[in-house]
């Protein structure tokens, strides 16, 4: 999440925005004690979730990824795990090689690029 304001923001936005890209850089430092102290609730998450050795798993709202890791350790070599965030939602470009025609729905995932 990023604190500048864009166009259309009410004063209420911004605020809520600052706030929670502060928590948000705060999660961030400590995510190795964060790693460590929801270690049990992530190993609970993962075996409900059926995360087992091979496993392709996604990541949603990764932040600094400590989850990620003990993600990637659970599946191995066999497995894989795509993290995602909006930390660094702003891009200036996307770009999809020889990916479009396999979409279910192309023009969908076009309108859902520009946003
Ligand atoms: C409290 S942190 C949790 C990070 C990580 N899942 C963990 O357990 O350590 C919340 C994360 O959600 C991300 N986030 C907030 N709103 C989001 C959205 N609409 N879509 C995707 N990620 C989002 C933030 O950028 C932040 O990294």
């Amino acid at each position: 999440m990023t604190a500048e304001p864009s166009a259309g923001d009410t004063a209420g936005r911004v605020a809520t925005r600052r706030q929670l890209t502060e928590l948000e850089r705060g999660w961030s430092h400590s995510a190795p004690l964060i790693r460590r102290w929801l270690g049990e609730a992530t190993s609970a998450m993962l075996g409900m979730a059926g995360v087992k050795p091979g496993a392709h798993v996604l990541d949603v709202a990764a932040g600094a990824g400590g989850q990620t890791l003990d993600i990637a350790q659970r599946v191995g070599p066999r497995g894989s795990v795509l993290a995602t965030d909006i930390e660094n939602a702003r891009f200036d470009a996307v770009v999809c090689r020889m990916g479009l025609m396999l979409f279910l729905d192309p023009l969908q995932g076009l309108r859902e690029m520009k946003r």
